[in-house]
């Protein structure tokens, strides 16, 4: 068999010749100059351009920002969202038209309906002596209908014990406010609770008397900790058998921030009001949104006292107490000195879930909770929602200013939902800020919204590091005139480097280049409870007894710290850092499709034919290449039906195959290939490094289309022409969501579209010649292309009216020092000595942790060597601000 194979490779593969360079990337000879004209201002910086947006994911709110540290504290953690089903471990959405795609979802998910004890534990000398369940009878408060029952039989040895958010931590000195209810039924008491360390120590203890029978009453008291433990849990015991229900089960820090009771952790929220939002948006997100149109966030039931908020399932998988609602958020944003930004359901669900919607006629109900909202936290005392806050008391308007009407969200369908509500809200609230949630990035307004009731969209970004190196432009084509922009979300997916931190910072440089168009910017998600992940990357993470920022909340913080009034002429000479394009090749492609008569010509005598056909020197990396008597043949895996792929259309079903031992630097690879059902292209590489570092021709590349999974299906569309784009591959991210292999930057796109229909062999060329590119499809040039650089270091600079001071923003990507001489042209008083604010690390997937929570993070020194002309050379993987006082 190995034989018949060898020979089969054989017959595939032509004849051809290599040569060897060494692969190398050259260090700069000499510096690229950054010219800054003080006399030449740019685009005037919004005062809010930087921002903060929270929404409750990863558990970012209980066991965290709203710091209760009893999991399941009242028995709702597995209630069902409203209007949902379940059966067989799943939960499903009513079958409704999704708003976006017109078809039926049938959205569903996984649910553990059985565990409502999650979180609680009985401990018992035997079975017999104590059970507990989950009963809905007489309920505390009927917004919480559960509670728990416990039946003790025999008393000695039953414990009830709660591990909190994976440990209660207590910290030495402070205080912590206990309180439970508790409904007994011939059960004469007492219950002690006390706080046990993993050895049984008590750290905390205290008895209750109970009172009254078949009556809910309140039982409290305030722990004093000797102790700093992260790994306590509480347990009660029990003084007696009989029968007692217990709910709302409660643990909180009595030191919270801005000293208000029951307030937030301090150490979480400092860490959010030291990036100095000037904005904050909640509650999301998709939790606005809702996997249906009942689960969404209804602001109303996230206020007054918290034993009578119901709260959610929340879409992120977990039971949302609403601990952190809608008065916490405008008390935050109030307590930190920023702007809120409320979102409201705009009368569509998730679209990337059930994506069911209000019809026009139940939206008037819509209108008036989004009026209502607005009422809550800037209406009169007078108006029953003004009344309602003084009553939670707050009688002063809480400072929002910013509405947004739905998350994510595009189509005439909600267009027409937002007109509704945006006309309701402009009558009664001229001054409000209102922002569409167009969810793509646009340069033009979609035609199906009215043009004057957009003043700003809210596009996102979850992309990996080389798409925000590469789109740091991005804003500067937009037109002008016609809205603004708000970054609402935006992140390099992968697990959170420097890179991808400096990435990000280089996006930034674009948003505030552009701060004519670009008002305001909010990185996501913001908060992870790191035992509790549900998105990838995120800002600040944290457990139950510390917190830290990543890189990226760094980059945040030095943006915000250093935001100039207005932008400065900065042009940037750049020298860029040479790269050839040296190395193996290979062929991937998710289609059916067969290949053969390879040849490889390198101009030289190396025999490629041989490398080529030894099998031995071919690795199949992903999917399957099979040989027959036709050639290699790939074989497309099944995708996932439509819906599901909006995101992973590239997929990891791929068939990829490389072969290291061909190494050119010039070279012809010519090929035929027979498409055999449908076609999602073909990646031809070169340039080889290794698995995810290469560069690659995308011979039907969909990247270049706003929605390529809908016309990818060339069997569909017989009349579709093809295009093909050069790309480079380099692993950080993996793309969306780390699934897909390397991320790909595209470096261009060759002019001329092609046929390419079934059962038919195709002649495909391309030739190498140092940086140029070039791609035939059946003896037809489709063009050439000149391979560039990419760029990964950037500058931009701003005047701080208030500070007289110029401030200088340098990114360098690059894992090699940047070189520059930095002109200051038309200065006066230029002072020499000025500040540095440097954030660098050694590796690019340097990142903070527990252990090392500053390793990186900005150094602020003084420096002695400005002058209208000065060399600096910035360190690899770094970003810079420099802060020289000049006027102007
Ligand atoms: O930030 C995580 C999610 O990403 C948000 O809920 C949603 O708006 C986006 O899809």
């Amino acid at each position: 068999m190995k034989d018949y194979l060898q020979l089969l490779w054989t017959m595939i593969f032509g004849t051809a010749l290599l040569s060897c360079t060494q692969n190398e990337e050259r260090a700069l000879t000499k510096p690229s100059i950054i010219n800054i004209d003080l006399a030449q201002e740019g685009n005037e910086i919004s005062e809010d351009l930087w921002g903060i947006f929270y929404e409750e994911i990863n558990r970012s709110g209980d066991g965290g920002l709203y710091p209760e540290m009893i999991y399941n504290r009242a028995f709702e953690e597995k209630n069902i969202p409203h209007t949902l089903t379940y059966q067989d471990g799943v939960i499903k959405a009513p079958s409704k038209v999704d708003y976006e795609s017109g078809r039926v979802k049938n959205w569903q998910t996984e649910f553990d309906v059985e565990n409502k004890t999650d979180g609680w534990k009985l401990e018992s000398n035997s079975e017999a002596d104590a059970s507990m369940k989950v009963v809905t009878a007489s309920p505390l408060d009927p917004a919480t209908p559960h509670s728990l029952l416990m039946d003790i039989q025999s008393n000695d040895g039953v414990k009830l014990v709660n591990g909190g958010f994976k440990g209660i931590a207590f910290t030495k000195g402070e205080k912590y406010d206990f309180l439970f209810y508790a409904r007994p039924f011939a059960f004469t008491g007492p219950i002690t609770a006390s706080i046990v360390d993993t050895l049984g120590n008590v750290v905390a203890t205290r008895a209750f008397d109970m009172s009254g029978n078949n009556e809910w009453d309140a039982y409290s008291f305030s722990f004093t900790s000797d102790v700093t433990n992260n790994a306590l849990q509480l347990e009660l015991t029990f003084g007696a058998a009989g029968q007692v229900c217990l709910d709302y089960i409660s643990l909180l820090p009595q030191s919270t921030f801005m000293d208000r009771k029951g307030g937030l952790r301090k150490d979480i929220a400092q860490m959010l009001a030291d990036l100095n939002p000037a904005f904050i948006r909640w509650p999301g997100g998709c939790v606005v949104e809702g996997c249906t149109m009942e689960n969404r966030i209804k602001w109303w039931e996230t206020i007054g006292p918290h034993i009578t908020r119901k709260g959610e399932w929340d879409l992120w998988g977990y039971h949302n107490t609403y601990g952190f609602g809608y008065h916490e958020f405008l008390q935050l944003c109030e307590d930190v000195g920023a702007s809120a930004m409320y979102v409201a359901n705009a009368g569509v669900s998730c679209a990337a879930r059930n994506g069911d919607y209000y019809e026009m006629d139940q939206m008037p109900e819509i209108v008036e909770q989004v009026l209502g909202s607005i009422e809550y936290a800037i209406g009169d005392v007078s108006t029953k929602w003004g009344a309602e806050r003084a009553k939670n008391g707050h009688p002063e308007p809480f400072p929002l200013k910013y509405l947004e009407i739905g998350n994510e969200n595009s189509g005439e369908i909600y267009a027409e939902r937002y007109d509704m509500i945006y006309d309701a809200v402009r009558e009664k609230y001229p001054d409000l800020e209102i922002l569409n949630a167009h969810f793509f990035f646009t340069p033009e307004i979609p035609e199906y919204y009215t043009e004057e009731k957009i003043q700003m969209l809210d596009p996102h970004w979850y992309r990996d590091a080389e798409f925000f190196f590469a789109n740091t432009q991005l804003f500067d084509t937009i037109p002008r005139g016609k809205f603004d922009i708000y970054a609402g979300e935006y992140a390099c997916i992968q697990q959170g480097n420097m890179y991808g931190a400096l990435s990000e910072a280089a996006f930034m440089t674009g948003m505030e280049r552009n701060a004519d168009i670009v008002k305001m910017a909010s990185y996501a998600p913001l908060l992870e409870n790191v035992n509790y992940r549900n998105w990838p990357t995120n800002l600040i993470h944290f457990k139950n007894d510390s917190v830290y920022g990543r890189s990226s909340y760094y980059v945040q913080k030095m943006f915000a710290e250093n935001r100039p009034d207005v932008n400065l002429d900065t042009q940037l000479d750049w020298v860029f850092p040479e790269e050839k394009i040296i190395g193996g090749i290979g062929l991937e492609s998710p289609s059916d499709l067969t290949i053969k008569d390879l040849i490889v010509d390198t101009e030289d005598d190396v025999d490629n034919a041989s490398i080529l056909s030894d099998e031995n020197n071919w690795k199949v990396v992903k999917g399957t290449w099979t040989v027959n008597e036709e050639g290699l043949k790939a074989e497309a895996i099944p995708t996932l039906p439509q819906g599901q792929r909006a995101f992973d259309f590239e997929g990891d079903v791929t068939n990829s195959i490389h072969n290291e031992q061909i190494q050119a630097e010039n070279l012809v690879m010519s090929f035929k290939v027979k498409r055999d059902s449908l076609f999602h292209g073909l990646k031809i590489k070169f340039g080889l490094k290794d698995d995810d570092h290469y560069f690659q021709i995308n011979l039907f590349d969909p990247s270049w289309r706003w929605f390529p999974w809908l016309n990818a299906n060339v069997e569909n569309n017989p009349d579709l022409k093809l295009t093909a784009s050069l790309q480079k591959a380099i692993k950080n991210s993996g793309g969306r969501f780390g699934r897909f292999g390397p991320a790909t930057i595209d470096v261009g796109r060759f002019d001329k579209e092609f046929d390419f229909g079934m059962d038919k062999w195709y002649d495909i060329k391309v030739t190498v010649q140092g940086k140029l590119i070039s791609l035939e499809v059946d003896g037809v040039s489709l063009g050439q292309i000149e391979y560039q650089r990419p760029q990964r270091q950037f500058a931009i600079a701003g005047y701080d009216k208030e500070n007289g001071e110029v401030v200088v923003k340098v990114v360098n990507g690059e894992g090699t020092p940047f070189a520059t001489q930095i002109n200051l042209n038309n200065a006066a008083n230029l002072e020499k000595t000025g500040e540095i604010i440097e954030m660098s690390a050694e590796e690019k997937d340097a990142e903070n942790s527990f252990a090392e929570p500053m390793k990186v993070s900005p150094k602020t020194m003084a420096y002695d060597g400005f002058s209208s002309s000065f060399d600096m050379e910035f360190k690899p993987y770094s970003l810079t601000i420099l802060k020289i006082k000049a006027s102007k």
